[in-house]
């Protein structure tokens, strides 16, 4: 059973997926620590993001990558991560890894950008989790301050929408929902009440009670 959790930056997607994985006990991959990580390798070479070639190579270097770095989680990753993850090229090598976690006996859940429309199209539940840019931003700036750091909540938002903009308007996998996907705008819920109603729409669809 494949729980396939996709959405743009800050919707509490991988909260929804690690609550998810752990409601139905399946491993949880985020695919975008994949993209953070071939992102991080690139800006310690001082390679450059503007080139296909220098990201495909950076892509040798995930393995290496300490998934508890810190600096994985930083905005300027981030936004290099948005950048490099529109090249097929990269995207096609970093796609084995994703397949073979999904295709794990015991089931697993995925979340990023992509899962239910490419990864797994037929993973047996599809969520699109989404919530308003100003939302995100919020979400985005409270982690940044409780991490220690400071920023305008204006930028955050522009980088929100520059993020949104460039991971929906690629040519290769853009941000979409899948057809038979569900929709869970998280704009107006808390934490706990986000991942409810995603236990509720995934249960609904492999035919499980919501309590377990
Ligand atoms: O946590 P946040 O949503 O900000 O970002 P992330 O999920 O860690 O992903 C960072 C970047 O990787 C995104 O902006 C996407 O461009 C890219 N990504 C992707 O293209 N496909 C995925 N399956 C996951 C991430
Ligand atoms: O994975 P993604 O970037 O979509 O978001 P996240 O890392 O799961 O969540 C971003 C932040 O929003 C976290 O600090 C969450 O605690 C918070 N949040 C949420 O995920 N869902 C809500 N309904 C409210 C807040």
């Amino acid at each position: 059973m494949v729980i396939a959790v996709d959405g743009p930056a800050a919707s509490g997607k991988g909260t929804i997926a690690r609550a998810l994985a752990r409601h139905f006990d399946l491993p949880h991959m985020d695919t975008g620590m994949l993209y953070r990580a071939v992102a991080l390798t690139l800006f310690r070479f001082g390679g450059d993001p503007a080139s296909a070639f220098e990201a495909l190579r950076a892509c040798d270097g995930v393995a290496q990558v300490d998934p508890t770095d810190p600096d994985l989680r930083s905005e300027i990753v981030g936004s290099i991560a948005s950048r490099i993850s529109a090249y097929p090229d990269v995207r096609a090598a970093l796609l084995d890894r994703q397949r073979h976690f999904a295709s794990r006996s015991s089931g697993a859940v995925l979340d990023g950008r992509d899962i239910g429309t490419v990864i797994v199209p037929d993973a047996r539940a599809k969520l699109f989790v989404t919530a308003s840019p100003e939302v995100r931003a919020q979400r985005r700036l409270a982690e940044l301050v409780g991490r220690g750091g400071t920023a305008h909540l204006e930028d955050v938002l522009i980088d929100i929408r520059a993020r949104d903009a460039r991971d929906s308007g690629r040519a290769a996998a853009p941000l979409a929902q899948a057809v038979d996907a569900d929709l869970l705008d998280t704009s107006d819920l808390s934490v706990d009440e986000a991942v409810a109603a995603a236990i509720r729409l995934v249960a609904q669809r492999i035919g499980a009670t919501a309590n377990g």
